[in-house]
């Protein structure tokens, strides 16, 4: 039987099995840093928690930034074009920076901003992504730490959105196409 919570939505990873993902992609994070400074960014405003949770299992001297784009909408399928509603804050020129996302889904959004960053010659760019659905890509994109791969489900929780509701679930929950909202 699927696992739900109060709101009767089919929950796919918990609070738990989450932390213990963003714990082990901190160690792995911190590991691969060999003691350098990082500056990352998180891709507003699914990110945000992921972010939060992440910055504080990486044992390094980091610092934040957040970029804006267009997002989903109101449903559940994209426009195929990324805008830039927010810049960085501060030049990346030189630095090692970790680029923060919540989902990689079509790669578009991140094969975007990849190519915005790069642009600014970082001394190195990684992409560090919660969930991973690789099924769905259509610009070829890897992130270099993945939290978990899924197949091709609309998700919703600890970030993520439907129409900008549900980013606040502690669990990572299942948005069924006919779900009544
Ligand atoms: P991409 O450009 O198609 O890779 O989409 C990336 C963005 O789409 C993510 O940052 C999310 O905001 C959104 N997105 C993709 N899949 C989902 C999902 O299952 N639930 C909620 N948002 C999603
Ligand atoms: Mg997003």
């Amino acid at each position: 039987m699927a696992f739900m919570n109060r709101q009767g939505l089919e929950v796919l990873f918990t609070r738990q099995q989450i932390a213990e993902r963003v714990a082990e992609m901190g160690a792995e994070i911190t590991r691969d840093l060999n003691g350098e400074c990082l500056v990352m960014i998180g891709v507003l405003k699914g990110a945000a928690p992921f972010l939060s949770d992440l910055s504080r299992a990486i044992e390094a001297d980091a610092t934040f930034d957040f970029v804006a784009t267009s997002s989903y909408g109101k449903g559940q399928r994209s426009s195929g074009a990324v805008k830039l509603i927010k810049d960085l804050d501060n030049s990346i020129e030189g630095k090692t920076v970790l680029v923060v996302e919540d989902i990689l889904d079509t790669g578009i959004t991140l094969a975007y901003l990849r190519k915005l960053f790069l642009q600014q010659r970082p001394k190195s760019l990684r992409i560090a992504t919660l969930l991973d659905k690789p099924s769905r890509r259509i610009e070829p994109i890897e992130a270099d730490y993945v939290g978990f791969s899924i197949p091709n489900l609309f998700v919703i929780g600890y970030g993520m959105d439907y129409a900008e509701r549900y980013r606040n679930l502690p669990d990572i929950c299942i948005m069924s196409p006919d779900h009544p909202e």
